[in-house]
């Protein structure tokens, strides 16, 4: 995991990044939302990846921090597409997907150490986001977009 964290800090540029999220609740750390996108400035399609720890699951918290990082892909960076990807075991992931609109992009067939699993692919457009009802507040805005060349 950390080696992964590094890779990312590393390898951030404006052709390739991955923004590394934290998410706190009530002062508390809970958990993890990452953005990622590659050739951003022609293709406007981010990625995202999330984690809450196991007693911050099914509180509604791992859609409000998915509706955040979307509502800054979308408003903040202009994305024009989202994508996202589990297994298709994982119902509170493909749960969070569907409640904000993504729709099923296909299954393709992943090896995952041992295991060989079928991942489900998901796609989300900023026209068919099912929006929260609160504005996102953003700080530091400026020095990201810079950085990312946008
Ligand atoms: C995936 C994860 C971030 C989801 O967050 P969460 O806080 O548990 O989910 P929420 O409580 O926000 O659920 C949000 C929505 O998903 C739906 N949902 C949750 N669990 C569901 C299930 N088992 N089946 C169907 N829908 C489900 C909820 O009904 C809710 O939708 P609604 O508002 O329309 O009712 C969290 O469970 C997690 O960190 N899991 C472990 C790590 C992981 O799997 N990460 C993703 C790897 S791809």
């Amino acid at each position: 995991m950390a080696r992964w964290y590094w890779r990312c800090r590393a390898g951030m540029a404006a052709e390739s990044w991955t923004l590394l999220l934290g998410i706190w609740h009530n002062d508390e750390f809970i958990g993890c939302q990452d953005i990622e996108a590659k050739n951003f400035a022609s293709l406007k399609t981010v990625s995202t990846g999330s984690w809450l720890k196991k007693g911050a699951q099914g509180l509604g918290l791992g859609k409000e921090m998915r509706a955040a990082a979307l509502s800054y892909a979308f408003d903040y960076l202009n994305a024009e597409v989202a994508t996202f990807e589990a297994a298709i075991w994982n119902k509170e992931s493909l749960g969070v997907s569907a409640s904000l609109g993504y729709e099923p992009n296909g299954i393709y067939r992943d090896q995952w150490g041992t295991d060989v699993v079928q991942v489900q692919r998901v796609r989300l457009t900023s026209g068919s986001f099912t929006r929260p009802d609160w504005k996102l507040k953003v700080e530091g805005h400026e020095a990201t977009a810079q950085f990312l060349g946008l």
